[in-house]
């Protein structure tokens, strides 16, 4: 890995270094100063070269389109709250998205499963244990921006998030944040609506370089990513840890994840050697037994009623 990953500057194999143990205490600051540390120059610029280079193709051919309306919580609604009142405003948010099944072996997913990253991981956060995150799509996924696309304001529902910047754009793209804007105890809805009226004196942008990792508490931390501006994409590996092992999406949340197809849609585009329907009003019990008899273990057949969009991604001439 130290092709890949900087060993000087961070040695995340040698925990007992001073090195390491110096960034352990400059991130546990940095956390709790600002609710995020970085490790900027973390991934090396030609491995982030690389990086993009693998996963450019497939972002091009074979990702999903994120493109939605939604209000902060992305919720439809919340309980005590008027459907017109400031903090439920509408924002659009649109991204690609390729999953962790798409990119199997490469650079990205390579640092998302490097032992001692989560170790270090571990250290900074104070926690037990930290796993990798079950799910063979949601667990490490890359999303780009392109000229004009943003994430939008939002909270996550995770306590952290850990990201990986692969390319920044040329222009635009940063990371807006306003931090503690509400508590576990206190929605404060009124300073929600001053945020999304762009009132908020206390937003921070944070401008990254290609190849910095990012830790980031976002479940009370509003955040969002300001429209991408010219011809390069803003790529971001996302990297899901969890405190317990065995942590995967139900298939609703994997309908939400994979913007509304079902996840024998998305394995299905991801295997260039399934031959049959994609968008499929078929019976997934053809591709899967395929699959099965030549992969193992076995995937389940998961009867599922036709899904409006997705043509969108299916190859099939019958559709
Ligand atoms: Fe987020």
């Amino acid at each position: 890995m130290h092709d890949i990953l900087d060993p000087d500057t961070f040695a995340l194999d040698q925990p007992a270094s001073p090195v390491y143990q110096a960034l352990v205490t400059r991130c546990r600051a940095d956390l709790g100063r600002d609710g995020m540390f970085n490790l900027a120059g973390l991934l090396r610029p030609q491995a982030a070269a690389q990086a993009v280079a693998e996963i450019a193709p497939i972002m091009q051919a074979a990702s999903f389109t994120h493109k939605r309306w939604h209000n902060i919580y992305f919720r439809k609604d919340i309980a005590g709250l008027a459907p017109d009142h400031p903090a439920l405003q509408q924002c659009e948010t649109v991204n690609h998205t390729v999953c962790a099944d798409q990119m199997a072996g490469r650079i990205a997913m390579k640092v998302y499963e490097y032992q001692p990253l989560v170790r270090f991981l571990e250290c900074v956060m104070e926690k037990d244990r930290l796993f990798l995150m079950d799910d063979p799509l949601a667990r490490a996924n890359v999303m780009s921006y392109r000229d004009g696309e943003a994430l939008n304001w939002h909270f996550d529902r995770s306590e952290f998030t850990t990201t990986l910047l692969l390319q920044a754009p040329e222009a635009g793209g940063g990371f807006q944040y306003r931090s503690d804007l509400r508590t576990d105890d206190d929605p404060n809805y009124q300073g929600v609506a001053r945020l999304l009226t762009g009132q908020d004196p206390d937003v921070r942008t944070l401008t990254a370089e290609a190849g910095t990792l990012n830790v980031f508490r976002g479940k009370n931390t509003a955040h969002r990513v300001t429209p991408v501006t010219g011809a390069r994409e803003r790529m971001i590996a996302v990297f899901s840890y969890y405190e317990r092992p065995g942590v995967a999406f139900s298939n609703e949340e994997r309908a939400v994840f994979t913007g509304g197809l079902h996840d024998f849609h998305v394995h299905g585009r991801a295997q260039a050697d399934f031959p049959e329907c994609r968008g499929c009003r078929q019976t997934a019990e053809k591709p899967y037994a395929a699959r099965n008899a030549r992969q193992g273990p076995a995937i389940p057949h998961i009867a599922h009623p036709p899904i409006a969009g997705a043509a969108r991604l299916c190859r099939c001439p019958a559709l």
